[in-house]
């Protein structure tokens, strides 16, 4: 790849071995194992990774709902990944990156994305329907070191926060491990939300730096990625000192004020084959931050420490998906969710498998992209959201069959609901164990699964499983906190301590980790914000959300944030958004905008701009996976006599189905004016 030979480059600091553990091969040994003797469980799993200094307690639970993890240990992440498996596995891909953007008709509208490849390593191969790059672990070594050292040249020291506003690229995961390698703490924002989300990660992480692309590619639409962070830098409050942009030779990129041109300064790294040295890290140091959305308007920035988050998904990768060193795993996630973060990054380069990096959509150039995919790497593991699979299915089924798909073991599924077809559909064609899987970007690897890898509990269609070793999970009545029989709805909690690996706070307020987390009746049970139900043989069923976060093709979005950007409108008084379930993509966001001059929409073409005008907003300030489906202009909305407003009524005025009681609401003639609004649709 760069003009040095590619000599693996041995830095252990310490002959240490990896040991799995020697536990039994039965799932409820380990699960009660976990449970009650958590120091001993944990400490077992803490031999998978290397450390530096070896803890001095496993758990300090001294101050909860606060956890620390290996307290006193000292590790690095990036190591973990990378370092580690050079003795082994230098020469065994890390990464397989395939774009099925980067097309033969891109190459020739844009041929300066031939030049930036070489600029920026090469190692290209070009296909007619993808182009690929490969990267074994000692070319990753490399390219994670030349990209610390750029950091550190630009002032990026251990705790300062960067930003990665990012494509499916490389270099992203590059930029992830080479902070982690200096202690850095990354805040990845997702690829599609827009500059005003941005705006209020740079604030509230104070990022001293933000790196970008010039451009990224969605079905072949050219986004450009810059502009979207030079109007995010513009809206922020907390400026970053540097832009550094890794030119793909899509748009026309001049280096101007903050910028500073990743290729040319990765030469300079390159030249003097320069070596970062891993920072050691006390297994509490925050690794990385990831925004998300809550209840309220302001996203939470969800803080993940080093040792327990490398520990933790070392050992998912074994116990829990049954990967395996040298196999190839492939989460279809965008780095900028909590799956890409775990599962595409960090938990395959843990327990060195090499791991597949798409930028695709499911469906282009054809809906056989995906198992072409599959054959031409022999993917082991696979793991999307249903959605995704939702989209093929619609498609002509031979485009599935026409692949050798034998490689594969076995199909994870999590981030929404698994709907029963979806599911038979992947089972009748794939003939592997298809596993739904439920976790949140909270607790960063799954809470409750199905796994191939015990023998103990067999895999059940229709549920995600069974709480994972650590989870103290329940479903708990809301109301009085006790355990709620089977068949009987409640709360999924979780009993404090979490495990290794969940989020250790939110950034800078600890009081937000509480109010949000903690405020059942029982201080120490963690509320997931999700309804379940246990069935009789102890499977677990998840009923939806009990806040106002709604999943978008598996894509957790605030309603709030949605109706601030909307009540930004001149012309709107007040709005509720709430999502609606659709076949496709679980759930769809409409919005009901009260307009502070109702006349306003009495003709069609008001309406029509109207309309326009508040997706437009949405659009503009979050993103396009926010846009509503559909705008109603009510004359009220359903309220509380203390001014609450009854969304999860107007859902139901939504859906057609019954809004339950009434009798509370301060203006029971807005159940008709929203009805009202939707037949004037
Ligand atoms: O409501 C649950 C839903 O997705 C939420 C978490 O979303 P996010 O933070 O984006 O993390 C996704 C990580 C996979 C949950 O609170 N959810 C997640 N998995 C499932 C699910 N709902 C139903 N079934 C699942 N398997």
């Amino acid at each position: 790849m760069s003009a040095q030979t590619a000599t693996a480059v041995t830095n252990q600091t310490s002959t240490q071995t990896f040991q799995k553990p020697t536990t039994t091969q039965n799932f409820a040994d380990i699960y009660q194992s976990s449970i009650e003797n958590k120091e001993q469980f944990w400490a077992e799993q803490a031999k998978r990774i290397y450390w530096h200094k070896e803890p001095e307690q496993i758990l300090d639970d001294s101050n909860l709902p606060f956890a620390q993890w290996f307290v006193g240990g000292e590790t690095n992440l990036c190591y973990n990944c990378v370092d580690r498996h050079l003795e082994e596995r230098a020469e065994q891909d890390a990464f397989i990156w395939l774009s099925s953007e980067i097309n033969q008709e891109l190459i020739e509208t844009y041929p300066a994305v031939i030049d930036a490849f070489k600029d920026l390593g090469n190692n290209v191969e070009f296909y007619t329907d993808y182009t690929k790059r490969r990267l074994t672990y000692n070319d990753l070594y490399k390219e994670v070191n030349y990209f610390a050292d750029v950091l550190k040249r630009h002032g990026i020291e251990k705790g300062d926060r960067v930003i990665i506003y990012m494509p499916m690229i490389l270099e992203a995961a590059y930029a992830m491990l080479a902070c982690a390698r200096i202690g850095a703490v990354h805040s990845v924002v997702f690829g599609g939300f827009a500059a005003h989300n941005l705006a209020i990660r740079m604030d509230d992480a104070e990022a001293k730096m933000v790196i970008t692309v010039d451009a990224g590619l969605r079905g072949g639409k050219v986004i450009n990625y810059k502009s979207l962070v030079n109007q995010g830098i513009e809206q922020a409050a907390v400026k970053p000192e540097h832009v550094l942009v890794v030119n793909r030779g899509i748009l026309p990129f001049e280096v101007k004020e903050l910028d500073v041109d990743y290729a040319t300064e990765r030469r300079i790294s390159c030249e003097a084959n320069v070596i970062v040295e891993p920072v050691w890290l006390e297994s509490n140091t925050p690794s990385y931050l990831l925004y998300t959305s809550g209840t309220t308007g302001t996203p939470k920035g969800v803080q993940r420490d080093t040792g327990g988050h490398a520990v933790a998904l070392t050992t998912s990768m074994d116990y829990i998906y049954d990967g395996k060193a040298g196999e190839t795993f492939w989460a279809i996630s965008d780095i900028g969710w909590a799956v890409g973060h775990s599962y595409t990054i960090y938990a395959p380069l843990l327990a060195g498998m090499t791991s597949i990096i798409y930028e695709g959509l499911p469906h282009q150039p054809n809906p056989g992209i995906w198992w072409r995919i599959v054959e031409a790497n022999k993917v082991n593991i696979l793991f999307t959201a249903p959605t995704g699979v939702r989209m093929l299915k619609k498609q002509d089924e031979t485009w599935m069959t026409r692949y050798d798909v034998s490689s594969v073991k076995s199909f994870f599924l999590a981030g929404e609901p698994l709907d029963e077809s979806t599911a038979s559909w992947l089972t009748k064609h794939l003939g592997v164990p298809i596993l739904d899987h439920y976790w949140q970007t909270e607790s960063g690897w799954p809470i409750l699964s199905n796994t191939p890898r015990f023998n103990d509990k067999p895999h059940k269609q229709g549920s995600p499983g069974y709480p994972m070793y650590g989870y103290d999970a329940q479903v708990i009545n809301e109301e009085t906190g006790e355990p709620c029989k089977a068949g009987e709805k409640g709360l999924l909690a979780i009993r404090a301590p979490l495990p290794p690996g969940c989020l250790t706070t939110v950034w800078r307020n600890d009081k937000r980790f509480i109010d949000s987390y903690f405020s059942l009746a029982d201080s120490n049970q963690y509320s997931t914000s999700d309804y379940a139900v246990v069935d009789e043989d102890g499977y677990f069923h998840i009923l939806g959300r009990t806040d106002d976060v709604i999943n978008v093709a598996g894509h957790r979005l605030g309603t709030q944030e949605i109706e601030e950007a909307i009540s930004r409108h001149a012309e709107v008084a007040e709005c509720a958004v709430v999502g609606i379930q659709d076949e496709l993509k679980g759930e769809l966001p409409i919005a009901f905008c009260v307009l502070k001059d109702y006349e306003l929409v009495a003709t069609t073409e008001n309406r029509f701009r109207l309309e326009q005008q508040v997706i437009g907003a949405v659009v503009k300030s979050l993103g396009g996976i926010a846009r509503p489906a559909a705008i109603y202009f009510p004359q009220a909305l359903p309220k509380t006599r203390s001014g609450k407003i009854l969304r999860r009524a107007i859902r139901a005025l939504a859906e057609n189905k019954p809004t339950g009681d009434m009798s509370t609401l301060d203006n029971p003639t807005a159940i008709d004016a929203v009805k009202q609004s939707m037949k004037d649709y």
